[in-house]
């Protein structure tokens, strides 16, 4: 049984792509099979892990509108154990035209029941926004992964997004829970940084935060325009050893919730 993590958060920039790719490049040298979902028109993660967009002919956009299976838009990554469902700038129009669907935030968790068992994690990748495809995002999880930057608004943010969480739980996904906030580019020696981390943890329960952090690392950011995850760009790197140690945590909170046994 497989388990559907999405990365999510409205905000812009907060590295839930950086997230999405480098949690499933280093789960899947961990000997897990992972599917990486692409659910931004930006397409970063597809590019990111190393796919050429102008290539494509089958994407999300035609899986979520039902003109194509799943199966036929993934396509295998250069990464070890890694798939990808890649997208384009074309899922753009899915935003408006799921409007006309009955169950149009409900599209892509239907595609995705139909390959959840062919891996042990699938990582959707969510646009900054919640509109419509974002809210596919969340409806079609089990858990949520929220990247955030500690700066003065975060807070308000992510008090906005866990109360759509909540109503999509509420509504159309019993099952869905946080399965963590992730502090990402961190820099302790900037004093906003030190104070905002501190607020946020004070507003949630210990363990809805990872432990690890993601450090501020100019080897993250050169990464993804060479097509590759910051475990095979710069496998020494701090950046590399901090989302490795996620992705254990990753695959821990997997497992105590009954997930991929
Ligand atoms: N730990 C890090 N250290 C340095 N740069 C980083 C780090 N994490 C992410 N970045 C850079 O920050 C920028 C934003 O990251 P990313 O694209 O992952 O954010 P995002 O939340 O997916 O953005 P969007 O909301 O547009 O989808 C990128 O240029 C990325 O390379
Ligand atoms: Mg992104």
């Amino acid at each position: 049984m497989g388990i559907i993590i999405s990365v999510v958060n409205q905000k812009g920039g907060v590295a839930k792509t950086t997230t999405a790719v480098n949690l499933a490049a280093a789960i899947g040298q961990r000997g897990k099979k992972v599917l990486l979902v692409d659910m931004d028109p930006q397409g970063n993660a597809t590019s990111g892990i190393g796919i050429n967009k102008k290539e494509l002919t089958c994407t999300t956009y035609n899986v979520i509108m039902g003109e194509a299976r799943p199966a036929e838009a993934v396509i295998k990554s250069d990464y070890k154990n890694v798939w990808v469902m890649p997208a384009t700038q074309t899922l753009a129009q899915g935003e408006l035209r799921l409007a006309a669907f009955e169950n149009k935030t409900l599209q892509l968790k239907k595609a995705l029941l139909q390959i959840k068992d062919d891996y042990h994690i699938i990582i959707v990748d969510c646009l900054p926004s919640l509109g419509v495809l974002a809210l596919n995002g969340i409806s079609a999880c089990d858990r949520i992964i929220i990247p955030m930057q500690c700066e003065p608004y975060s807070l308000e943010g992510a008090a906005e997004l866990l109360a759509t969480v909540k109503r999509v739980k509420n509504s159309t996904n019993k099952g869905l829970q946080l399965m963590g906030i992730v502090f990402t580019m961190v820099d302790k020696r900037l004093t906003v940084n030190r104070e905002v981390m501190e607020s946020i943890k004070r507003s949630f329960p210990p363990d809805a935060i990872f432990k690890t952090e993601i450090p501020r690392n100019v080897r993250i950011s050169e990464a993804p325009s060479h097509g590759k995850p910051i475990t095979y760009y710069d496998p020494a790197s701090k950046g590399a050893e901090a989302y490795r140690k996620l992705a254990a945590e990753v695959l821990k909170r997997a497992e105590k919730a009954g997930k991929m046994l």
